[in-house]
């Protein structure tokens, strides 16, 4: 019997909610969970070293299947050594199937029971995706943790589409377990979708469990319904995945969110939100959003946020960060993106330290007073 590539590790419940501590085991080391996954869509995270992520206390991120297939494509990947050689990053890698960045950003498409057909964003070309291609392509980038081939419909579709959507995405799932080549150095999740009807939500879940995968995914989520919405859904669809493996909310990375997902069971999230923020200027604070670019802080010699130890927020000002915005330096991305990302880990360890000290709602909170 060989041993999974995953293994989770409950670690302890949090006494008033659902949230849990627990650690991820992964062949490139172990992360404590709750964890947020910074976002390296094209085998890296934009302006960012992996020195830097490390030094940020990042212990998994996120890339993509689908860019990496287009381009440099797996085999080039592949003969440096896998991802991680590639990108010089020595932890774990989770890479995103494909399944949505087709939905979003590709000509799409032909949707049939075999896969998904659709022209490529970058050059036109006509393309297939399929649930065995994906896991192909994912066993060639070699990720510690890869997702299953899925269909994400839109969260307000009608019922009848999303019941044969999840059925197919569940088909598909199974398809890619077949094809999965290594699971002793790869852990494959199934992904949870569903849209808005929670019993869809449900039969998607027990469908995906009797399969028994490593880990589960929740996916359709923060797709433009509401956050009252949000948590409804994962109310209750936590309940359903088993206790003792990790459940992982896909492109979910505001504050409010990571809590409130948290609170309901979710021990892995990843955004491009705090990335993607930064390089227009807006910063994450203890205190909201910071747009460094407005007048006011021209003059403002005080750090980014007086509460984060980061190592922007230690050597820079706000007005510094302004005029390095304002004369379009590239410093002024990286640096923003240092501190953003810096906030949202940190603000997960302190989520983490309110689960040990069973007072989460409590932080939840005193985080929201000040959030604003
Ligand atoms: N990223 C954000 N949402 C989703 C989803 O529903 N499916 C997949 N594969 N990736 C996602
Ligand atoms: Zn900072």
């Amino acid at each position: 019997m060989t041993e999974p590539a995953i293994k989770y590790h409950l670690l302890k419940k949090e006494s008033h909610t659902a949230a849990r501590l627990g650690k991820l085991q992964t062949p490139h080391g172990t992360f404590p969970t709750p964890m947020f996954m910074p976002v390296g869509t094209q085998a890296t995270v934009k302006t960012l070293t992996p020195e830097e992520l490390e030094s940020m206390g990042a212990g998994v991120i996120l890339s993509n299947t689908y860019h990496l297939w287009l381009r440099p494509g797996e085999k080039i990947v592949e003969e440096a050594g896998g991802l991680h050689h590639f990108m010089n990053w020595p932890k774990g890698i989770l890479t995103d199937s494909g399944g949505f960045q087709v939905f979003s950003l590709a000509k799409i498409r032909d949707i049939t029971e075999e896969g998904v057909h659709f022209r490529s964003h970058l050059s036109g070309e006509k393309l297939f995706l399929s649930p065995e291609k994906a896991i192909q392509i994912q066993n060639a980038l070699g990720s510690d943790i890869m997702m299953s081939f899925d269909e994400c419909p839109p969260f307000f579709e009608s019922y009848d589409y999303i019941k044969s959507s999840i059925e197919r995405t569940t088909r598909w799932a199974e398809r890619g377990l077949r094809a999965h080549q290594n699971p002793e150095k790869q852990g494959l999740f199934g992904i949870v979708q569903g849209g808005g009807h929670l019993d869809l939500r449900r039969q998607s879940a027990r469908d995906l469990v009797s399969l028994d995968f490593p880990g589960y995914s929740i996916g359709g989520l923060s797709v433009g319904e509401s956050k009252v919405e949000m948590n409804h859904v994962l109310e209750n669809t936590t309940p359903l995945l088993p206790e003792n493996k990790p459940r992982y909310l896909m492109g979910v990375g505001s504050p409010d969110a990571l809590i409130d997902g948290v609170i309901r069971g979710v021990d892995m999230f990843d955004c491009v939100l705090p990335t993607r923020i930064a390089r227009n200027g807006t910063c994450m604070t203890s205190h909201g959003r910071l747009v460094v670019k407005n007048a006011k802080y021209a003059h403002d010699f005080t750090p980014l946020d007086e509460n984060c130890n980061c190592y922007v927020c230690q050597n820079y000002t706000r007005a510094y960060l302004r005029h390095l915005f304002k004369a379009d330096e590239i410093l002024g991305p990286r640096l923003a993106s240092y501190h953003n990302l810096y906030f949202l880990l940190n603000l997960m360890k302190q989520i983490r330290q309110a689960i040990e000290n069973d007072n989460l709602l409590d932080f939840r909170a005193e985080f929201f007073e000040n959030y604003g």
